[in-house]
């Protein structure tokens, strides 16, 4: 937890963000996994963390946005919770903690709801994600479950989303440590792979790290020979001489920060040629990005720049033919790349996705393509410094795609299919650093860079 102050200043920006109304804020509660008392480990609400940082199960909050009162609602603990969970500070307490002197039983933000109800103020909420949570909702405003995402304020969310996309110095120490343990969990995964070990005891070595070191994996780790499938998460198969293996992962520390990178090694320590061509390329493609990433310039800009740097490097193999300009306008790359360049991450992996994926990587200023790639770039804005955003570019030969865009003609004059088929078993390639947007450029997150090239790749997977 961050000291009172950063909470408190939090909350008196969010404020003057929004017009009139009371702000209702939901904590997550605990989520049995298949019974009542055998739980999921708990996972708080972000935007909650970020306003009140209190790592509980079911609190929630309310400021009225006209006299600036703030409460907090929860209840301490009875003493049959102290029998199984120990003392546990009291909710006035935690509440004084992140600077809010007036708390509240659970069971009083009904009757607070209801009577800003009754005098015609606005409740604002934000779109719940969790079943209870819309529960709770339904029940306190009578939101119906199908409106929940419709109804809920955008000039709230908003007003979140633009606070929590320029991160704060205390931020940026948390992303650089979640960043440090990301690094080891690869490192550790970089030096064991061998032929002949399963997918599966990497996973397990790389998640050991990260639960010993924090809190947990910022998502489900992606680790797989097939690395064609974007987010493999089956990891069942022996690893083989002369296959790569794309891994994706992340950690999450106990302040819920975040990282994610993707290195995609060969399983026997040494590429192909075939395979160190197509890898250069996404090397190169991924540290473009490093380079152009700046205030001022849009993301979308940075990933067609990427984009155009690898279907110029497709062209330059044969894969890719005519213009590369006019390849890249056509969408062609979405064939080799059929996602965005990255995402924004803080507090979540995919930072406020639950918030809407549009209200955090788009504005006015840029609207979504529908193109293949382009169109699932989520995070597309200008960058300003303070924003965290992932650099993440991949190639990836997925066949039953190759197939579609054969059959239907797409992009047939920029794309050789003839010559993919000496790629159809080749896999994918993806490579993923997190980036600080600076006042003048942008900084690797984290205080060591993954292997990244050929070399550096190979060095460090033939060091004991
Ligand atoms: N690292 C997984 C993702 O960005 O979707
Ligand atoms: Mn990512």
């Amino acid at each position: 937890m961050f000291s009172r102050n950063i909470y408190v200043s939090r909350r008196q920006k969010l404020i003057k963000d929004v017009s009139e109304g009371i702000l209702l804020f939901l904590g997550n509660g605990e989520a049995p996994s298949n019974y009542g008392d055998n739980q999921y480990i708990f996972r708080q609400d972000s935007t909650w963390l970020y306003f009140f940082g209190i790592d509980q199960p079911d609190m929630a909050a309310v400021i009225d946005v006209e006299s600036g009162e703030e409460t907090i609602f929860g209840d301490n603990v009875d003493i049959d919770d102290i029998i199984w969970m120990g003392p546990q500070p009291s909710v006035a307490s935690r509440a004084e903690e992140v600077g809010v002197a007036k708390t509240a039983p659970l069971a009083d933000l009904e009757k607070v709801v209801k009577a800003a109800v009754a005098k015609g103020r606005k409740v604002h909420f934000l779109p719940p994600y969790r079943f209870r949570n819309m529960i709770w909702l339904n029940s306190l405003l009578g939101v119906g479950f199908d409106r929940m995402k419709e109804e809920a304020s955008v000039e709230f969310i908003k007003a979140v989303v633009e606070m929590r996309l320029v991160k704060e110095p205390c931020e940026i120490g948390q992303i650089d440590l979640a960043c440090n343990l990301g690094y080891a969990m690869h490192m550790a995964a970089t030096k064991l792979m061998k032929p002949g070990m399963l997918e599966q005891d990497l996973v397990g070595v790389m998640e050991g790290v990260v639960i010993s070191g924090g809190y947990m994996t910022s998502f489900p780790t992606i680790l797989s020979q097939n690395g064609e499938t974007l987010h493999n998460h089956s990891h069942h198969q022996i690893l083989t001489e002369g296959r790569l293996t794309v891994i994706d992962a992340g950690a999450e520390i106990a302040s819920h920060y975040c990282s994610d990178f993707t290195r995609t090694l060969p399983c026997s320590g040494r590429f192909t040629q075939q395979q160190k061509e197509i890898y250069t390329i996404v090397s190169e493609g991924n540290n473009l990005a490093l380079g152009l990433a700046r205030p001022g310039i849009s993301y979308r800009d940075v990933h067609l720049a990427v984009c155009r740097l690898m279907l110029q490097g497709l062209k330059n193999l044969g894969l890719v033919k005519g213009d590369v300009d006019e390849a890249l306008a056509a969408g062609a790359a979405g064939l080799f790349m059929p996602h965005g360049l990255g995402h924004n991450m803080g507090l979540d992996v995919h930072d406020m996705e639950n918030l809407g994926e549009n209200y955090v990587g788009y504005d006015e200023t840029v609207t979504r393509s529908t193109q293949l790639g382009l169109g699932s770039l989520r995070m597309a804005r200008v960058l300003k410094p303070g924003n965290v955003v992932t650099d993440e570019p991949g190639i990836y030969f997925i066949p039953a795609l190759i197939d579609k865009w054969k059959a239907e003609g797409t992009c047939r004059d920029f794309i050789a299919f003839d010559k993919l088929d000496a790629y159809r078993s080749f896999g994918g390639i993806r490579i993923e650093d997190d980036l600080l947007i600076t006042e003048s450029g942008a900084r690797l997150l984290g205080s060591k860079r993954l292997p990244r090239t050929v070399e550096e790749v190979e060095n460090a997977m033939a060091e004991e």
